[in-house]
């Protein structure tokens, strides 16, 4: 079937629209692209960011690879706030990530994996179902970092066991990376907590399963309660600066990292 004249798609656009609409990166991130001298059309390099290109007709690559509109899968990160179900639609009306998200723009946007609702933190979408079915395979799973506000602090022993790696109900977890954090470090954590009990302590976990509540297992485990829990990585995405509640497409350069994994 013929595309109609009216669609998008089809209409000469702003070459940086054109890059974003592809999903390559924001608005923004493709004008810096472009002034990187990383995007040609038919060929040529192009830094003009007032220049157009015709869909229709033009050849648009990135890097030496193709960009063809409708065809590149979103993907955005969240920092997830307390209080939000990780699913895109509850039956019972509770609140959803999916409220936090442009729908709009990325009809088919879900999310990669879970977090349970008092988690906060980093949280991936896509509508690239294939890329999140892989990332989610416990043969691709990559690292995640979390920081866990536990009630209090870890034994050389519980430290231990939880390297090791911990008996579980549904067997063991793989060793963890585990580090302790300081008081300064810790009181920059964003924990969803309002005030820390006393005798609480801040320790840094990196596991590479995803597993329900795993990280809350984890801990339990060792005879410690997760009282606040923060994703701050998933693989090669940090959350870096994003303010709670605020999402933003990956770059191009995350997209790529999240592909060769
Ligand atoms: N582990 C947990 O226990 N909860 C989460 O939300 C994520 C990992």
């Amino acid at each position: 079937m013929q595309p109609s004249s009216t669609d998008e798609r089809l209409v000469p656009m702003r070459l940086q629209r054109f890059l974003a609409r592809a999903g390559v990166a924001s608005r923004r991130g493709s004008e810096n692209l472009m002034t990187a001298g990383r995007v040609r059309v038919n060929g040529e390099v192009v830094t003009e960011l007032g220049s157009r290109v015709d869909p229709r007709t033009d050849v648009v690559s990135v890097d030496g690879r193709e960009v063809r509109l409708g065809e590149a899968p979103a993907y955005l990160m969240l920092n997830k706030p307390a209080g939000y179900l990780c699913t895109m639609r509850d039956p019972r009306g509770r609140p959803t990530v999916a409220e936090l998200m442009p729908l709009e723009d990325h009809p088919g946007l879900f999310c990669v994996g879970r977090l349970d609702k008092d988690t906060t933190g980093l949280l991936l979408f896509t509508t690239d179902g294939d890329a999140a079915q892989r990332l989610l395979h416990p043969s691709y799973e990559k690292e995640k970092r979390y920081l866990a506000l536990i009630d209090r602090p870890l034994s050389a022993r519980a430290r231990l066991a939880l390297e090791r790696g911990i008996a579980l109900d549904d067997g063991p977890a793989a060793p963890a990376k585990v580090r302790e954090l300081g008081a300064e470090e810790a009181r920059g954590v964003p924990f969803a907590i309002a005030k820390w009990p006393h005798g609480a302590a801040a320790v840094e976990l990196t596991i590479h399963e995803g597993r329900k509540h795993q990280v809350k297992r984890m801990f339990k485990a060792v005879g410690r309660e997760v009282l606040a829990l923060h994703r701050a990585s998933f693989g090669p995405l940090e959350l870096g600066e994003l303010a709670l509640g605020a999402w933003r497409e990956l770059t191009h350069d995350e997209v790529s990292a999240l592909r060769a994994l």
